[in-house]
């Protein structure tokens, strides 16, 4: 039973090929040979040899309408005319009986049968292909994101397009990667895309008679769009906070005599305070934006809330200080000037911290895709130099008044606010 089944099958195979072969005579061996040429080129069409010397011949071009004839060469010397389409663009060689078509274009395409009158009939026919060179292909890739599904297309505009292949880093892709969408159109999908696809490929299409070959190199986002800005605005909030931060040490740094008062105190704290807010601010926006990505998470909540409660307290300070000087004065008792005393400095520090955490994230996150990290030096550089140009401006006063105006200084002292160090400066 399995001995005889191999040489049953093989019987079949040479059964159907037997029977291929008479339904296309051709199939194999000269007789049939597909001459395959590009548009506007030459084609030599061979005779039948010796065979066709001195002998009547007639050349064909059998078309869905029936035979046409070319030409009609009865033997002899003399060139025999040519019939339309063919008149003017074709060339007899009685010597050897081929015919040169030349200029062929696409409707040219189809069987051509010569036939030679020697005693019997002999024929013979050939196959013509003409085609379009394929144009280059077109390779693009859809915004490619870590995590999510993409693709990237090959396409052909002109030219019947016979295979297309693809490469990956010079290594043939399988086939069972892409897809073939329609003659001219290839599609790699990337479901997911990951950091392993990035690289440079190749499409590869051929006819016939021609192929032509692009490259692209491919890239795969580690950051959506909405983490980019999650980014940009941590990183905008950390800047804030180092420099509010600055506003806060160095009043403390200086020697108690030099210390800034009056008028140019108020405004530091008030700016100090004011960057502190906005600060929190957009490090609450971040983390609403990131858990708008990743889901809710207790960690990010509890720090939505002891922000929450900063900015209102920053706010409050910020702005009594500039707009309410004498309420603030008459704050004074211990547990508001704590309040007011740490409220800055633990905002500073909880941006700082839970900003940096946040941008660690992001970065991790980013390292799934394969270009490069989001360039945030002018951002950095550009929002530190604005928030703290207030900064340089109060400074500048404080040195030309320094040491000069006492008087000044004197009824500015009475909007003073109590800080630690100089309570004694406070007017009750
Ligand atoms: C037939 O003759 C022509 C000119 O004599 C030559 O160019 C051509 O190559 C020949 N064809 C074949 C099939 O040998
Ligand atoms: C493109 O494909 C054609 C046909 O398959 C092949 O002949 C050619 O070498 C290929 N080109 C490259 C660069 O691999």
């Amino acid at each position: 039973m399995m001995l005889w089944r191999p040489g049953k099958l093989l019987s079949i195979t040479w059964v159907l090929l037997a029977g291929l072969l008479l339904l296309f005579p051709g199939a194999l061996g000269a007789e049939g040979a597909v001459h395959r040429a590009a548009v506007g080129s030459s084609v030599l069409l061979p005779g039948l040899g010796e065979a066709a010397h001195s002998n009547s011949m007639h050349w064909e071009f059998l078309t869905g309408s029936g035979p046409q004839t070319i030409l009609q060469h009865n033997g002899g010397a003399q060139a025999p005319s040519i019939h339309p389409p063919f008149a003017g663009r074709a060339t007899f060689h009685p010597s050897n009986g081929s015919l040169l078509l030349e200029d062929v274009q696409e409707s040219d395409s189809g069987t051509y049968r010569v036939t030679v009158n020697t005693g019997g009939r002999k024929s013979l026919e050939i196959q013509l292909e003409v085609l379009q060179p394929v144009s280059r292909p077109q390779l693009r890739a859809s915004p490619l994101l870590a995590g999510a599904s993409g693709q990237v297309v090959c396409e052909v505009a002109e030219g019947r397009v016979d295979t297309i292949t693809w490469r990956k880093d010079g290594q043939p892709l399988g086939p069972g990667r892409v897809s073939r969408v329609s003659g001219g159109r290839s599609v790699l999908y990337l479901r997911p895309a990951t950091r392993t696809d990035c690289g440079s490929y190749s499409c590869n299409a051929s006819n016939g008679i021609s192929w032509k070959e692009t490259s692209l190199k491919v890239t795969v986002e580690g950051l959506s769009r909405h983490l980019k800005h999650t980014l940009r605005i941590a990183t905008v909030a950390v800047v804030f906070a180092v420099v509010s931060a600055w506003g806060l040490i160095i009043p403390v740094c200086q020697s108690e005599k030099l210390r800034i008062r009056g008028e140019l105190w108020r405004w530091l704290s008030s700016y100090t305070c004011g960057l502190v807010c906005i600060a929190c601010i957009l490090d609450g926006t971040a983390g609403i934006l990131w858990m708008q990505e990743e889901g809710p998470s207790v960690a990010v909540l509890l720090l939505e809330i002891t922000l929450t409660y900063l900015i209102v307290v920053t706010f409050l300070v910020a702005t009594t200080v500039i707009f309410q000087p004498t309420d603030f004065s008459h704050l004074k008792s211990k547990k508001a000037q704590r309040t007011m005393g740490y409220a800055a400095p633990g905002a500073v520090v909880t941006v700082v911290l839970s900003s940096t955490f946040l941008i660690k994230n992001i970065y991790h996150r980013h390292a799934e895709g394969c270009t490069d990290f989001m360039d945030v030096v002018i951002l950095v550089v550009s929002t530190a130099a604005v928030s703290a140009l207030p900064l340089l401006a109060i400074g500048l006063c404080y040195h030309t008044t320094q040491g000069r105006d006492v008087s000044w200084m004197d009824k500015a002292s009475s909007l003073e606010m109590s800080q630690p160090g100089n309570k004694d400066t406070i007017p009750s």
